[in-house]
């Protein structure tokens, strides 16, 4: 295939605007796929992900089309539709000249759609705008290209209307794709060494690390020997070809292709996604676009009984095999066990690591409160030399820094952008409010719609803020953020004190604003779950030893004497005494029994 018959392209949307729908479209009308009710969506893979109906990880197609006599290659990149995989789609576009921006003709222009929009045209693709589900009753395809217009200045008269349920348009769009999105020529020469960039990668038991790949200059053939900048180990290529997208072996690729290798490459960490390969030996400047997957969402995962300790095991670490972005470190909690801290893009990430460790694994876990990475200065020489660095990242609260020596903390910010009918953004203001946002932007979309943008604490929408914008808007208001560095805030540790002894555990950072009503908090549950002992229990919620919040539990009264039946006064004493120095010992060496369920209780999601 001549670089000119060539086109690399997304489709991006919201999700549930119809992108998979459309994918399988294209796919039966070039041929690849037959038609068949079946097919229903077959780039999405995982079970999790069609029970969410949601993309996770990025799955790509080759089709062929014949179109005013020529025949043209055309490359499908599959790309991940949610909040968390930000990072994802803006890697495959990386591979991508062009972009269909999907929108659902019923729906209109959604808080993904604005935040896809941006990243393709920051990349400075094609965008080629398609309005899809113009079969539905609701359909209003001329306020959707309003909208369009309104906000990113499309041009109406440049959007496709399809219906990819009903098949109505597909041959327009594939033909759009072909005219109206670049050939991969401009960047890509077939007589320069070898360059590709490594836009996806996933484990496979036999054959190792499975790479996609964008051929950008030269060729690449089976056979050869290639070298990774960024880890510069080389390996020997055993396998290559073409997605169909069942994997189909070609003898070599071109400039401006996009494929697979596979090389024996053992560990998903030596395929990591952005990264460049050249040949062996002629090295070449890396491509743009490598950035390591930073996990900004931390929380603890243990086996709910200490003997599936082995088993999840096995199925985090095969898990993670086929995902490079989840970072872990081994765990122990005196009250949960052996375990391990899992960092995760975002939240939905999380999620669905979950739901696949449980799925694919059967393993039952205890998860624990989301947290995220806070940056620390520390001034003093013995604390550089224990930290190691001027300003750590702190991931769990047992690694916070002594007051002492804390010169400033940050925590991590997003740029949230929701969309919202107007008559919910009173409590949408509220709700970002009271979540310490900043408001940055705020217009009108259309008649009735806002397109409101905060500024917010990543800590703040971690647990539930999806949860509460969904519910005090109905379920109409949709949001989506990007990260947007660390910013100094005033953060303390909270601890958590049973008759003054800390419970390392439950220690919490929060913002000091904070500090009183989450303490209260977990005061609360403590004492409604924490079994009543021979003598009072303080619960307290404590920053550097100041005591913001208490609550007692009462004794229960074992009474000692019920035994004794009257009468010998010198033994009711003897018996007294006994009990009183029970308690004292019980209260000495910090006898209180908390049960494990009262941990999971609090530390749970
Ligand atoms: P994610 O993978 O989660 O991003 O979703 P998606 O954008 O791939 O959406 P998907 O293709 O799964 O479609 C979402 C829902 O919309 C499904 O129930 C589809 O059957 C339906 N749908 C897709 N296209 C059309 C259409 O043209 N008309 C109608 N009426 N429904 C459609």
């Amino acid at each position: 295939f001549p670089v000119d018959s060539i086109r690399n392209f997304s489709i991006i949307a919201h999700v549930d605007h119809g992108k998979s729908t459309l994918a399988d479209r294209i796919l039966e009308f070039t041929g690849a796929i037959k038609k068949d009710a079946d097919n229903k969506q077959v780039l999405d893979k995982l079970q999790v992900e069609r029970e969410r109906g949601i993309t996770v990880k990025a799955q790509t197609a080759s089709v062929t089309y014949e179109y005013k006599g020529q025949t043209y290659l055309l490359n499908l990149i599959d790309t991940p539709g949610h909040v968390d995989f930000s990072y994802e789609v803006s890697r495959s576009l990386a591979a991508c000249d062009g972009v269909i921006l999907l929108v659902d003709a019923n729906e209109g222009v959604q808080a993904q759609t604005v935040a896809n929009f941006y990243l393709a045209f920051t990349n400075e693709l094609s965008i080629l705008p398609v309005l899809n589900k113009i079969d539905l009753k609701n359909a209003d395809p001329e306020a959707v290209k309003d909208q369009l217009l309104t906000l990113f200045e499309i041009d109406p008269d440049e959007v496709l209307m399809i219906s990819a349920k009903k098949g109505i348009g597909i041959e327009k769009v594939i033909t759009s794709v072909i005219e109206r999105i670049p050939c991969p020529a401009e960047k890509c020469n077939p007589d320069a060494p070898l360059r590709a960039l490594l836009f996806d990668s996933w484990f496979d038991k036999y054959k190792g690390a499975v790479c996609l790949i964008l051929v950008v200059d030269g060729t690449l053939r089976k056979g050869d020997f290639v070298t990774s900048v960024h880890t510069g180990k080389s390996y020997e290529i055993r396998d290559l070809g073409i997605l169909t997208p069942q994997e189909r072996s070609i003898p070599q690729l071109f400039a401006g292709q996009v494929g697979y290798f596979t090389a024996n490459i053992r560990s998903a960490k030596e395929a990591q996604v952005g990264d460049t390969f050249h040949q062996k030996g002629i090295p070449c400047e890396p491509l743009e676009g490598f950035r390591e997957a930073k996990p900004m969402v931390f929380a603890g995962m243990y086996p709910m009984d200490q003997s599936e300790h082995p088993a999840l095991r096995a199925a985090i670490d095969r898990l993670t095999l086929n995902d490079s972005s989840v970072s872990i470190n081994i765990e122990s909690s005196a009250a949960l066990g052996q375990g391990w801290r899992l960092g995760f893009l975002g939240l939905l990430h999380m999620d669905v690591f979950n739901q696949r460790l449980e799925q694919e694994h059967g393993a039952q876990v205890v998860v624990t409160t989301p947290s995220v990475p806070y940056k620390v200065r520390i001034h003093g020489e013995k604390a550089l030399r224990e930290y190691g660095e001027e300003e750590p990242t702190i991931t769990n609260p047992i690694q916070w820094p002594d007051p002492q020596i804390i010169v400033e903390t940050s925590e991590p910010m997003v740029m949230g952008t929701i969309i919202t009918p107007d008559s919910y953004l009173g409590a949408i203001i509220s709700l970002c409010q009271d979540r310490r946002g900043i408001q940055h932007n705020l217009r009108n979309l259309d008649q009735n719609r806002i397109i409101v943008q905060y500024k917010l604490p990543l800590n703040e929408i971690v647990v539930d803020f999806y949860d509460h914008l969904k519910s005090v808007s109905s379920g109409y208001a949709t949001f989506d953020y990007e990260d947007i560095g660390f910013e100094p805030s005033s953060l303390v540790k909270l601890d958590i004190l049973l008759n003054g002894i800390m419970i390392e555990e439950l220690s919490t950072i929060v913002h000091s604003s904070r500090a009183r009503t989450v303490g209260k908090r977990i005061c609360e549950k403590l004492s409604n779950t924490l079994p009543k002992h021979l003598f009072q229990i303080a619960v307290q919620a404590a920053v550097r030893g100041k005591v913001l919040a208490r609550t007692n539990i009462k004794p229960v009264r074992k009474d000692v004497l019920a035994k004794c039946y009257g009468g010998d006064i010198s033994r009711k004493m003897k018996l007294l005494k006994r009990q009183a120095e029970g308690k004292k010992r019980m209260k000495m060496y910090g006898n209180i029994e908390v049960p494990r369920e009262a941990f999971i209780n609090i530390l749970k999601r």
